[in-house]
């Protein structure tokens, strides 16, 4: 069962079953000490305004706005570090966290993560290079965001590495054939992906301020879940982990605060016919970890012998 919740994550996550989600990805607020805030504007002939198709004059008129408020006082202490907790405590023995963040957060993030998962259970430090965007003369543009993956065991995580999108070579003409040079390679830990582009239907459908890239998700969601596992984000926004979730047969509990990115998220998920529930009553019973449940089942079912139960249970009569 698909999950939308309307909520402060510092809240829901608490009322989240343990060990129920195999990943865990949220793209929680950088803390930029903005309003993150997205316009959409229409264009409408006027006397005034700047000078459009065949030279007609138009005006930009905003006609909706959605927005969050990103900034806090106490952002480490106060959001942080409950929230990181709560994560690893939802997360499945087999589970992986990853937190994207930015420049502003990625050194605090990073010690909190040490702490609270353990050095040993660090895998990755992603970085998400979209070279897009304004750029100051003061220092080389920052232009990447950092996604920082931990595992809930040491080396316990799934990890669905053959099924990873492959990128080209950089010198495919060094590759020792022409099938591996065409098949291209996994990609390292540098991921250079552009941001949504702002004329793309993935955008024009959302449109939500601070909006990932699906194939960005997807990426991680195929690497760091199986199909029919749980993944979470507590920090919604738009949705855009649950529909690379359900794209790829895994179900999803999507958390989020504000009212424009449930709606956002209620209009994109009907849009792509995703079934999902509003109702959160009962979390605890009914989210149910499948990996874990039919790793059980094996157990037990390995342990049956079924010839012999049935020879102990019951008085078989010899054949005559
Ligand atoms: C960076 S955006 C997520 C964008 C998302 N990855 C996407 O592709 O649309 C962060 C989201 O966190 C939400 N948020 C901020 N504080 C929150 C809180 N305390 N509890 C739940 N959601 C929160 C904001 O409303 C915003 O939608």
């Amino acid at each position: 069962m698909n999950l939308l919740i309307q909520g402060d994550c510092r809240e829901e996550l608490k009322k989240l079953k343990s060990e129920s989600f195999v990943l865990v990805y949220s793209d929680v607020p950088f803390n930029t000490g903005k309003k993150q805030v997205l316009n959409s504007c229409s264009s409408v002939p006027s006397s005034e305004g700047t000078a459009g198709f065949g030279g007609k004059l138009y005006k930009h008129e905003v006609i909706s706005t959605k927005s969050y408020d990103d900034s806090s006082d106490n952002f480490i202490e106060g959001f942080l570090r409950p929230v990181v907790t709560e994560a690893r405590r939802v997360l499945a023995k087999n589970g992986t966290f990853a937190l994207h963040v930015d420049w502003r957060l990625c050194h605090h993030a990073r010690l909190l993560l040490d702490e609270t998962f353990g050095e040993d259970c660090f895998v990755n430090h992603l970085i998400w290079s979209y070279n897009y965007g304004g750029r100051g003369k003061r220092c080389f543009p920052r232009k990447h965001d950092d996604i920082l993956v931990y595992s809930k065991e040491p080396d316990g995580h799934v990890f669905n590495y053959e099924d990873i999108d492959r990128i080209p070579y950089k010198a495919p003409s060094l590759q020792k054939t022409k099938e591996r040079a065409e098949r291209g390679q996994i990609p390292t830990d540098v991921w250079e992906m552009t941001i949504v582009p702002t004329n793309s239907k993935e955008r024009k459908d959302v449109r939500w301020p601070t909006q990932k890239p699906l194939k960005l998700v997807r990426r991680i969601v195929t690497a760091f879940s199986n199909k029919g596992d749980r993944v979470l984000d507590f920090c919604a926004g738009s949705g855009t982990t649950g529909v690379a979730a359900h794209e790829l047969g895994r179900e999803f509990t999507m958390i989020d605060n504000n009212q424009d990115a449930m709606q956002t998220m209620r209009e994109r998920f009907d849009v792509a016919n995703v079934q999902y529930d509003e109702s959160c009553e009962d979390v605890e019973e009914e989210i149910v970890n499948p990996t874990e449940y039919w790793a059980k089942m094996q157990e037990l079912m390995n342990k049956m012998s079924p010839v012999k139960e049935i020879e102990d249970d019951f008085d078989i009569p010899p054949f005559v």
